[in-house]
């Protein structure tokens, strides 16, 4: 890993994720060193492909074929200096906030909350889901622990309808987690 200040960009299935190639590249520009961790999910509405490039990195996409004697997750966790998880689903918020690691990403998330650096998480899912009790049960949480969240916004989603649950713009989500490593 190079010496630039190193980001894990988790990337969950939702369908904001084209915008989570433009973070990414983003990040590079900005001369982040990252580190992409994606989820089946995700791997089901963009390629992997499109981060190994954007993000000059391999894409870790499972925990079984992870090559190093050192597991990847482990060794990503200990490396980093930020996590971002963008977008983030429901279902990840849930996972997260329950201790629940059944894949790379979840797995990642668990052990980089254990080293106590900071995590941020952008949200992006249908308006009545981000109001559905569970979900806010969950960010309640999490913001108890310290997990930052940017978003997510109100406008027009996918689903059709219009209210919060809008993924943050990249450019504000790279703006979130500048401001988190400069510790301002
Ligand atoms: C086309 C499509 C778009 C989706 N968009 C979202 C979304 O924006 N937010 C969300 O929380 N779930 C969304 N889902 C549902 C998630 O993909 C589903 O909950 C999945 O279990 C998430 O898995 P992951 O968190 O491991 O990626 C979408 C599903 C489909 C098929």
């Amino acid at each position: 890993m190079s010496s630039a200040e190193t980001i894990i960009l988790g990337v969950t299935g939702g369908i904001a994720v084209y915008k989570a190639a433009d973070l990414c590249s983003k990040l590079v520009a900005e001369k982040f060193d990252v580190h992409v961790v994606m989820t089946e999910n995700a791997l089901k509405l963009i390629s992997a492909k499109i981060f190994l490039t954007l993000s000059r990195n391999p894409v870790l996409t499972s925990l079984w074929e992870e090559a190093e004697w050192k597991p990847e997750h482990v060794a990503l966790a200990e490396a980093a200096d930020l996590m971002i998880v963008a977008p983030c689903t429901a279902n990840f918020l849930g996972k997260f906030t329950h201790g629940i690691a059944d894949d790379a990403l979840t797995t990642t998330a668990l052990t980089f909350a254990g080293t106590g650096k900071k995590i941020l998480l952008a949200p992006a899912m249908n308006s009545n889901m981000w109001a559905s009790p569970a979900v806010a049960e969950n960010c309640k949480i999490l913001r108890k622990r310290g997990i930052q969240f940017v978003g997510p916004a109100e406008g027009r989603l996918a689903c059709g309808t219009k209210g919060a649950g809008r993924m943050c713009e990249p450019a504000e989500i790279l703006a979130a987690a500048e401001k988190i490593l400069s510790g301002k």
